[in-house]
């Protein structure tokens, strides 16, 4: 501490290109032990380097752990996965969300079969060419799959990097500066190893709140640290989000059975299971949306459940209003609907939002 109080910065102590290797050094005594990466020195898979970043896409490590042994105890290489039904493969992922992800999963285990023999292409373009893989994800397996020199940059790595640097320029406009950066701590070792240690800094040490910049390995070199403004980074443009939207969910019982259909294989959550429901838009009463309820005429009689269940989408929020009713044993599913023991409902592809709605109008 300088006699002002004002903490004095010793970057000139250490030379920007040491960044570099104190990561490695940092990396290879505190990397976490997570179940895609092979152990130090063995050679990754990339089946499971690439199942693993598909699932990690806007997806916690924490959330995604359970998942990632399930699909790999069950598909445990591209051909088994490129085998499955889609079906299948959205049963397992029902829960983990962003759905489109679980279906271009599948394509894109047809395509490495159909198209390269069944061996992932090793570069970022060649992995850039197949469904579900974009820039960020082509990197990330490129470099922690086949060592290629590049580096991918997560939200992690862009709060390193726009910390380490102080990195005025806000988010999003700041990407391909943070980009060149981020490149710069590409060490002579693994590219995949210097890529996890800054996601794994992220995750651990440079944290969005209340970093723990004493056990940094780059602290004596991180201009933010210097200036006492570590957690004002990275700088963020006002975030639009969607309007809210508003609709009605139907929870009808047969006895122990559940009325539910698929929705449409394109769109927002499509080819998933839900239980029938309103349009979800911006303006609508609970009397237009309750208009919308199955043809149930005469057998259902609807009883509104206190409260709403909320949800908030990539680019909107969502309230649901639910009905619920009890018909009685017999009744047939409406055209494009049918009924499925409540017993059985977790081997259906329901995602958080439809988990939720059935809680609520089952009292679950
Ligand atoms: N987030 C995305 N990819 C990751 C990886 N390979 N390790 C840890 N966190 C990640």
């Amino acid at each position: 501490m300088s006699p002002a109080g004002v903490v004095k910065a010793k970057s000139s102590t250490v030379a920007a290109t040491d960044r570099p290797s104190l990561l490695l050094e940092w990396y290879d005594r505190h990397r976490r032990r997570l179940p895609w990466r092979a152990p130090p020195g063995a050679p990754s898979d990339p089946y499971r380097v690439w199942l693993s970043e598909i699932m990690l896409q806007q997806t916690t490590v924490k959330a995604v752990g359970p998942y990632f042994e399930k699909f790999t105890a069950r598909w445990p290489d591209v051909a088994s996965l490129a085998r499955a039904s889609l079906d299948d493969v959205l049963r397992l992922w029902a829960g983990l969300g962003y759905y489109s992800r679980a279906r271009n999963l599948h394509a894109c285990a047809a395509a490495v079969m159909r198209e390269h023999g069944g061996v992932f292409p090793d570069t970022e373009e060649g992995l850039r060419s197949l469904p579900g893989i974009g820039p960020y994800t082509a990197a990330a397996i490129a470099a922690i799959a086949f060592d290629r020199r590049t580096m991918p940059v997560d939200g992690n790595i862009e709060r390193v990097v726009s910390r380490l640097f102080a990195v005025e320029e806000a988010l999003p406009q700041a990407k391909p500066l943070i980009q060149q950066l981020a490149t710069t701590l590409l060490g002579d070792g693994s590219a995949g190893d210097s890529a996890q240690a800054l996601m794994d800094l992220g995750a651990s040490i440079c944290t969005p709140k209340k970093p723990a910049c004493a056990l940094c390995p780059l602290m004596e070199d991180c201009a933010a640290r210097v200036q006492g403004t570590q957690e004002t980074f990275p700088r963020k443009a006002a975030k639009k989000t969607g309007a809210l939207r508003l609709g009605a969910a139907f929870v009808v019982r047969r006895g122990e059975e559940l009325l539910v259909r698929t929705r449409p294989a394109k769109g927002l959550l499509g080819g998933m299971t839900e239980v029938p429901g309103s349009d979800w838009v911006a303006e609508q009463t609970e009397r237009a949306a309750l208009e919308q309820a199955p043809a149930l005429t005469g057998v259902a009689r609807w009883h509104r459940k206190a409260g709403v269940v909320t949800h908030v989408f990539t680019h909107f929020p969502l309230e649901l209003v639910v009905f619920t009713a009890e018909v009685p044993s017999r009744t047939r599913a409406p055209d494009g609907m049918r009924w499925v023991p409540i017993a059985t409902l977790a081997e259906e592809a329901l995602p958080n939002v439809m988990r939720k709605v059935i809680a609520h109008g089952l009292d679950l």
